[in-house]
């Protein structure tokens, strides 16, 4: 294991072994408990992105061994896309749809996860894609965490509408024009949700109160290290007193009874 001289690379119908054998890797490295965290995807499956042009797959090599790789989509209009319950608004040719992320846990802490998002959504950005997406189980923080550092923002907490797991949907706007721009807003309120040290019992949890604070207009955006919370924020419209001078009218004479 080297770790120097990582390659990026679109995959394709012969690096459907590679990809299963990473795969397998994973699924021996996730606790029974854990097993949700990804789909277990048969060679059919898989084939489907590696052949596609609707799904693609990129994968990280380290010399000959895929040592990462994602299933990212990039749905045309009128096709059925996977994930339809979130951002059903926004037109398929717009969005980039993250799924099935996997990291050799050898190469963990490499930030490879967000180095892909990045990679995809640059090349995805010269497709007009504005959109990406992605849809993470509540109790998988390794892989949200890294989710919000790559600046998406959670906008929707739900079940799973197939198998009913409490998941994470975040989003970001990919836009050339919102690159490299930092927005200065002052009229932003913030919620810190106090998650201590141990993220993975307290998260779901928080279910609830995360439905709560999305109804209520807030996005999660952030995980403070020092406060060991997860922040959420939501912009108000400025604030303006309006006069009904009629009103103030009508108490003026109500009051002293004449004028
Ligand atoms: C999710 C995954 C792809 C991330 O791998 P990675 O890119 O190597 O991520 P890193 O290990 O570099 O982690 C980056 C951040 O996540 C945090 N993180 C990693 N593992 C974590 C864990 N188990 N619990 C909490 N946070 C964790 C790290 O602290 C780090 O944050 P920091 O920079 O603020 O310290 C990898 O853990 C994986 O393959 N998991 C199993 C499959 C899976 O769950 N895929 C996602 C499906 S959507």
């Amino acid at each position: 294991m080297s770790k120097k001289h990582l390659i990026v690379k679109k995959l394709d119908g012969t690096n459907l072994q590679d990809v299963m054998n990473l795969q397998d890797r994973i699924i021996a490295n996730l606790s029974d408990d854990e097993q949700h965290f990804i789909l277990h995807r048969t060679e059919k499956d898989y084939m489907k992105s590696l052949n596609g042009t609707s799904s693609n797959m990129l994968g990280v090599f380290d010399g000959s061994e895929l040592i990462a790789q994602i299933i990212y989509g990039l749905p045309k209009n009128g096709e059925t896309r996977d994930m339809p319950e979130f951002k059903s608004n926004i037109p398929n040719n717009e969005l980039v749809i993250f799924e099935a992320i996997l990291v050799d846990p050898a190469y963990r802490g490499s930030s490879l996860m967000k180095r892909m998002l990045e990679h995809i959504e640059q090349n995805a950005i010269d497709d007009n894609r504005t959109h990406s997406i992605i849809q993470i189980a509540i109790d998988n923080p390794a892989s949200w965490i890294n989710a919000l550092h790559h600046g998406m923002k959670i906008t929707k907490v739900d079940r799973d509408p197939t198998d009913g797991v409490k998941v994470i949907y975040l989003e970001k706007k990919i836009s050339k024009t919102t690159q490299n721009t930092t927005l200065i807003q002052d009229n932003i309120k913030t919620y810190n949700m106090y998650l201590g040290d141990n993220i993975h019992k307290k998260i779901p949890s928080l279910f609830l109160k995360m439905q709560h604070l999305i109804q209520k207009g807030y996005k999660g955006v952030t995980l403070d290290k020092e406060t060991k919370s997860l922040i959420w924020h939501k912009s108000e419209e400025p604030k303006t007193t309006f006069f009904d001078f009629n009103k103030l009218y009508t108490n003026n004479f109500q009051k002293t009874g004449t004028l």
